[in-house]
C-alpha cells in the first residue's frame, strides 16, 4: 500500500474541493441540510460579542463565516482560512463586508501577528494531517478569555452516508486511499479530540453530540451524488477497477441502505460532535 505524503495529500485535497466546492455549497452547506444543521448552533456556542475578533479555520465556502458575520459590528473583525480558491470565492461573494478578510493559507502554516477571541472551524479538522500543530497555533493566537469551537463527524457506524458506500469501496479496492490518511471520521469519537486540545494546552473541553438527519433520495440518487462530491477524488480510481467491482461496490451499498430505505427515499441518522475549549 502506498505511503501517505502529507503534500501531496494537500495538494490533491485542494485540487478536489476546487471542484466539488460549488455543488458543496448550493447543494449542502448553504441549505443548512444533514450535518450543516450544526452551523447555526456552533456560531451561537462560540458566544461571538459584536467587537469580536474571529478566526474561521478550513472556512471553506463561508457558511460559518457568513453567520458569524451576522453577529459582529464595523468594530469586529472576521478571518477566513482555506485551501481551495473556488471556496474562498464564493466566501467571498456571500460576505462580502469591510471588516472581514478570506485568506488562501494552510491550515498547519497559518501566521497571524495578532490573536481572536474566537476560533471556529467546522468540519475541517480531520483533514488536517498534522492536527497537534493546528491546535497549538490555534492556543497561541487565541486570546486569554479566548474560545475555540470544533465541529466533527461521528463514527462510520454513527454517519452511514459516509460509510455505507465506502465499506464497500475499501473492501474491493483496499489501497484507494494511502494508508495512514485523514478520514472523515477520525474523531468520531469526541475523546479524541478531547486529548488533541488537552495536549495543546486548551482546558475547559466539553463536547456535545447530535443526531441530524439527511434525506437523500432514491439510491440512485444517493449514489450519483456520492460518487460526484464525496468520492470525487477516488472515483476516477473506482472506475479503473473494472465494471465487475463497480456492480459489487454499488450491490453492497444497496444492502447496506437498505435500514434506512423508506418508500424508495433515503433518510440517513447523521452523528456530529461540538467540541469546544478556552
Ligand atoms: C468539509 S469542508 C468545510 C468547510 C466549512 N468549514 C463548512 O463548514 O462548510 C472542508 C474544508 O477544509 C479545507 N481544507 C482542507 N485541508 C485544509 C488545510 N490544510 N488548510 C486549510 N483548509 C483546508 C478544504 O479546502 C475545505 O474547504
Amino acid at each position: 500500500m502506498p505511503g501517505f505524503d502529507p503534500t501531496e495529500y494537500k495538494i490533491s485535497s485542494r485540487a478536489n474541493w476546487n471542484t466539488v466546492a460549488p455543488d458543496y455549497h448550493y447543494n449542502w452547506a448553504n441549505e443548512h441540510v444533514g450535518p450543516f444543521k450544526s452551523t447555526i448552533e456552533a456560531v451561537r456556542l462560540a458566544e461571538i460579542s459584536p467587537s469580536d475578533k474571529v478566526l474561521d479555520i478550513a472556512c471553506g465556502t463561508g457558511v460559518v463565516s457568513k453567520e458569524i458575520s451576522r453577529r459582529l459590528d464595523e468594530t469586529g473583525l472576521l478571518v477566513g482560512v482555506d485551501l481551495s480558491r473556488t471556496a474562498l470565492t464564493i466566501a467571498k461573494q456571500s460576505v462580502n463586508k469591510d471588516n472581514t478578510n478570506f485568506f488562501e493559507m494552510d491550515a498547519e502554516n497559518m501566521a497571524f501577528r495578532f490573536t481572536f477571541d474566537k476560533i471556529l472551524c467546522q468540519y475541517g479538522i480531520m483533514f488536517f494531517p498534522n492536527v497537534r500543530k493546528v491546535l497549538e497555533t490555534a492556543r497561541k493566537i487565541l486570546s486569554i478569555r479566548g474560545k475555540i469551537v470544533l465541529v466533527v463527524h461521528g463514527t462510520a457506524e454513527d454517519v452511514p452516508y459516509f460509510s455505507a458506500i465506502m465499506k464497500p469501496i475499501l473492501k474491493y479496492i483496499p489501497d484507494i486511499r494511502p494508508s495512514g490518511a485523514p478520514n472523515v471520521h477520525r474523531f468520531g469519537n469526541p475523546a479524541d479530540l478531547e486529548k488533541e486540545l488537552e495536549s495543546a494546552g486548551f482546558a475547559n473541553i466539553s463536547a456535545s453530540r447530535r443526531v441530524f438527519s439527511y434525506e437523500a433520495g432514491s439510491f440512485e440518487e444517493y449514489w450519483q451524488d456520492y460518487m460526484h462530491s464525496t468520492a470525487n477524488s477516488i472515483r476516477p480510481k473506482i472506475e479503473n477497477a473494472g465494471s465487475d467491482i463497480m456492480s459489487s461496490i454499488k450491490n453492497e451499498s444497496k444492502e447496506n441502505v437498505s435500514p434506512y430505505l423508506k418508500d424508495d427515499k433515503i433518510t440517513f441518522p447523521w452523528t456530529i460532535f461540538i467540541v469546544s475549549a478556552s
